[in-house]
């Protein structure tokens, strides 16, 4: 169906003072408590990005996320609650000491939790799976969508599938305009990348996928020992022309690994492309001290900010890849960042994008 899309923007003032309970009573909210109620989409912010939410317990309404987007109808969506009572009934199962710490000490917060599903999620929103993904996100925007309309929202990234995620309102115009009915604003996300997914198992947990809760902050509170699923070793950047493609802007990305001459082989062979180079702050300090390439008409420098300051190189990357999307650039090189903390979400999208190494 081909809808008119309004973009409506929450006030700024009622976000930073998180004040959910005015939020909820805007008339945005309201419009946005009618589509979700009537089985529509609408996409809302959350701390880490975007989200295109439907009622979770709405299998009719979920399918309407996976057209939307143009995602496989087998990968499962994240349901998204309010409170504890919520996860009480979207779960089945016992909760543990461990896990329940776990969840007190992130919630509300980009961590995602699979545990058995109860029967009130639809099969649609798990892809037949038997566990579920539950997060309870902090943005007071989402919060005020899921209390008012009182249904976990089946949420993925609000972006074409295979696209960056969304961190601004006006990405997701950019990819679902036309597509779903509403857009509640609410400023730049803080995150930057999607939520850590965790799965919980008897004396372990697994990392599915790395994001805004690092592995380090979860060892602090957990007792179980912390394993990471897919690590970095078998996540190496694709080969070029594989087809397969995630968290990609449609112009080619290249992972700068820090060798020197092979990068700047690259940068002299390829002097007639336009290149924009997205560095750390140290990296571009050094290339200025040595006059390299700063001159060159062709290629662009771009700050993703200093590698002492890992969350705001985080905040900025999509930002930034969806962005140089938008102008006229052959390849985006983009620096390897340090592996701890949230760098180790930036690094595990950074490989699915780069289709090379430098
Ligand atoms: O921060 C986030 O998590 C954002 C915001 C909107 O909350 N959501 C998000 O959703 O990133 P999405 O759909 O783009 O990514 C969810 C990931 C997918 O890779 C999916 O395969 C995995 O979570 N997932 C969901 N349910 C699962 C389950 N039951 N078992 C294993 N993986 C699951
Ligand atoms: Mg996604």
């Amino acid at each position: 169906m081909n809808y008119k899309t309004s973009l409506i923007e929450i006030p700024k003032a009622l976000i930073q003072k998180n004040n959910i309970e005015q939020i909820k009573k805007l008339s945005a909210l309201k419009k946005a408590k009618n589509h979700i109620l009537s089985g529509e989409l609408v996409a809302f912010p959350t701390e880490t990005v975007y989200g295109l939410g439907a009622d979770a317990t709405n299998g009719k309404a979920v399918k309407k996320i996976f057209k939307a987007k143009g995602r496989p109808q087998d990968n499962p969506l994240i349901a998204h609650i309010a409170n504890l009572d919520q996860f009480e009934r979207v779960v089945d199962t016992k909760i543990d000491n461990d896990l329940e710490n776990i969840i007190n000490t992130f919630w509300p917060g980009p961590l995602t939790v699979i545990l058995p599903k109860s029967n009130l999620i639809s099969k649609i929103t798990t892809a037949n799976l038997d566990t579920v993904g539950v997060r309870m996100p902090s943005h007071p925007v989402a919060l005020s969508l899921i209390e008012i309309t009182d249904r976990p929202l089946a949420a993925p990234s609000a972006n074409t599938s295979g696209l960056p995620s969304p961190t601004r309102a006006e990405h997701v115009l950019d990819d679902l305009k036309g597509k779903i009915p509403l857009i509640l604003g609410g400023g730049a996300c803080k995150v930057g990348v999607e939520s850590t997914i965790i799965k919980v198992e008897k004396e372990k947990i697994i990392i599915l996928r790395p994001g805004g809760i690092s592995r380090e902050e979860l060892a602090k509170i957990s007792e179980r020992k912390i394993v990471r699923k897919n690590n970095s070793k078998n996540n190496k950047p694709l080969a070029p022309g594989m087809k397969y493609k995630h968290y990609s802007p449609e112009t080619k990305v290249f992972l700068y690994t820090g060798k020197k001459e092979k990068l700047h082989r690259y940068l002299k062979n390829n002097e007639n492309k336009k290149l924009a180079l997205v560095f750390t702050s140290e990296t571009i300090d050094e290339l200025k001290k040595r006059n390299e390439f700063v001159k060159n008409k062709n290629i662009k420098i771009i700050d993703i900010g200093s590698k002492t300051d890992l969350k705001s190189i985080a905040n900025k990357l999509f930002y930034i890849l969806r962005e140089l999307d938008k102008s006229e650039n052959e390849i985006i090189i983009v620096e390897k960042i340090p592996e701890r903390g949230i760098g180790e979400a930036v690094m595990n999208r950074l490989y699915k994008a780069a289709s090379e190494k430098l």
